[in-house]
């Protein structure tokens, strides 16, 4: 465990704690607000992330930010980062023990951001923070409490560019934070 983000970040550089080092171009270690009070936690980067460094900022990335646009959400207003911080090739699932590698730095994001709220976006971040025994179909939408965080598990961006259906969920999904968040008096709006 590390106490102050320099530490923490120096850790990370050259990881090489899982086979997926071998491959990757940047990890990619989050993108926005250290303070936030929301937090959003994807798969792993792709391989526009794993070029640039910056979580969702493929076509994923671009198809949430849409969304956030709709709703007025500022993405500069949230903490955003990944299961695992180096692509997995061909974008496959993390594998058990790559995830596990990874999970230490994201624990101690966790810790140093102390996030209100945790979005949980897609199975792999919702079964590798709340457990295996959850499904992504009967979980997304519901918010689950666990000590100080409440969890919103909904489905992950790249699953809306195939399925319309989702879409509309993944938008009542963060309606439901907007208000939570509003509830909560923190503000993630976008200054008009
Ligand atoms: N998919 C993810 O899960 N994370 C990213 O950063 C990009 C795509």
């Amino acid at each position: 465990m590390y106490h102050n983000w320099e530490e923490l970040e120096r850790s990370i550089i050259g990881c090489k704690a899982c086979k997926l080092c071998q491959n990757r171009t940047n990890i990619v270690f989050a993108d926005g607000n250290k303070n936030a009070d929301v937090m959003l936690i994807g798969e792993g980067p792709g391989a526009d992330e794993d070029r640039i460094g910056i979580p969702f900022v493929g076509k994923a990335g671009q198809l949430m930010d849409k969304a956030f646009e709709g709703l007025r959400i500022d993405r500069s207003k949230l903490y955003i980062a990944n299961i695992v911080k180096c692509r997995p090739p061909n974008n496959r699932v993390p594998e058990k023990e790559e995830a596990e590698a990874c999970l230490n730095y994201l624990r101690n994001q966790v810790i140093l951001v102390r996030p209100q709220i945790i979005v949980l976006m897609g199975s792999t971040a919702l079964k590798n923070i709340l457990g295996q025994e959850y499904g992504i179909t009967s979980a997304r939408g519901k918010w689950i409490q666990k000590k100080e965080i409440l969890y919103m598990p909904t489905w992950h961006p790249a699953a809306l560019l195939r399925d319309d259906t989702k879409k509309i969920e993944f938008w009542k999904d963060f309606k439901k934070i907007k208000e939570m968040a509003e509830e909560k008096k923190i503000n993630i709006l976008k200054e008009i």
